[in-house]
């Protein structure tokens, strides 16, 4: 297979169909390998008609998953179950957490250096599942472990544009933390270009990013959570990671394994992505008050999600 080559696993489902089209579309991927249990061969097939270079290939069924993840240098992966209204990330453990562990294991034999951007919620504890097969298997590196929050970042762009009228695509905010709940932390105090917000508007915006996902749950009213902007989000943490590995690097927030925060193993924060995966983490910089507060309090409950997903691994 030609480099880079990105393997996509939940190629056929709400968030994998249209992050195949954005990564079908990118320039830098050579060679897109689409796995699924269900539909791969008609969603390649569609994709490969787009006049664009990545090759695509259809890897269907547990059988297929070697030949799919085989030489890839990234895997992004949003299969699984997605939310319902009334359902908190949290109660997708179940079912998810299978689907990773498995994934996560034909991994470590037939790609083990390969970096694994995963989707699949609840992402505070899939990361930490795909993590503790990888260490089983003895080819666990920290480096090359994502938990993909890139939404999160996008959201707080988008509404920290939209309310101060700001060009959304020259706006950036940090996220930290991780991917649900109060996990969710912005750090609005580093938004740039700098800018100030009232006490009043931080109390409003905090809360709207933290249940930006419950929105579009409820919006969608029984049809699943947020696929378009998870697709674009997951494409364009995937193009990052393609752009480390190329040389280039770059900063993005990502959930990893992380010494950032004490007293917690994985934590979102801002880090350098290079050829190896992370390079360098650059922790949450310079916070506000009640940025550090929030960052305090998603402690305990990060280490439950956390605890819950190792305790996964080590009793099956
Ligand atoms: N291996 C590969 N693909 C699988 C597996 C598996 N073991 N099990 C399920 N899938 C596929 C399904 O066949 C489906 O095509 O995963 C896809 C999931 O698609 P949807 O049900 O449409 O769910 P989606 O909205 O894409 O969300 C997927 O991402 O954000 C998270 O919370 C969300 O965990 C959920 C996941």
């Amino acid at each position: 297979s030609q480099a880079p080559k990105v393997a996509l696993l939940g190629a056929a489902g709400g968030i994998g169909q249209p992050l195949g089209l954005l990564l079908k579309q990118d320039p830098l991927v050579a060679h897109l390998a689409l796995y699924d249990v269900v539909n791969t061969p008609g969603v390649a097939a569609d994709l490969s008609h787009i006049d664009s270079n990545a090759k695509v290939t259809a890897h269907t069924g547990p059988k297929e998953l070697y030949a799919a993840v085989e030489n890839a240098d990234v895997i992004v992966i949003p299969a699984g179950v997605p939310r319902k209204p009334g359902m908190t990330r949290d109660d997708l453990f179940n079912t998810n957490a299978g689907i990773v562990r498995d994934l996560a294991a034909v991994i470590a034999k037939a790609s083990p250096k390969a970096l694994i951007a995963i989707i699949t919620n609840p992402v505070n504890s899939t990361v930490p599942i795909a993590s503790e097969v990888l260490k089983k298997a003895g080819v666990y590196d920290p480096k090359r472990v994502f938990g993909v929050t890139t939404l999160d970042v996008v959201r707080s762009q988008a509404f920290v544009a939209e309310l101060k009228g700001h060009d959304a695509s020259k706006t950036v905010v940090p996220v930290v933390g991780g991917h649900a709940g109060i996990t969710i932390i912005p750090l609005l105090s580093q938004t740039k270009p700098s800018t100030k917000f009232s006490d009043d508007e931080i109390a409003k915006l905090t809360p709207r990013i933290q249940d930006a996902g419950t929105e579009v749950v409820n919006a969608k009213a029984g049809a699943g959570s947020a696929t378009l902007s998870m697709a674009l989000a997951g494409a364009r943490f995937a193009n990052a990671l393609v752009r480390g590995i190329k040389g280039e690097k770059n900063v993005q927030c990502a959930y990893v394994a992380s010494d950032a925060v004490k007293g917690v193993e994985y934590f979102s924060t801002p880090v350098e992505l290079g050829p190896n995966g992370v390079e360098k983490i650059l922790g949450v910089g310079k916070v506000s008050a009640y940025e550090q507060k929030l960052i305090d309090a998603s402690v305990a409950e990060l280490n439950k999600n956390i605890a819950k997903g190792v305790a996964f691994v080590k009793g099956n």
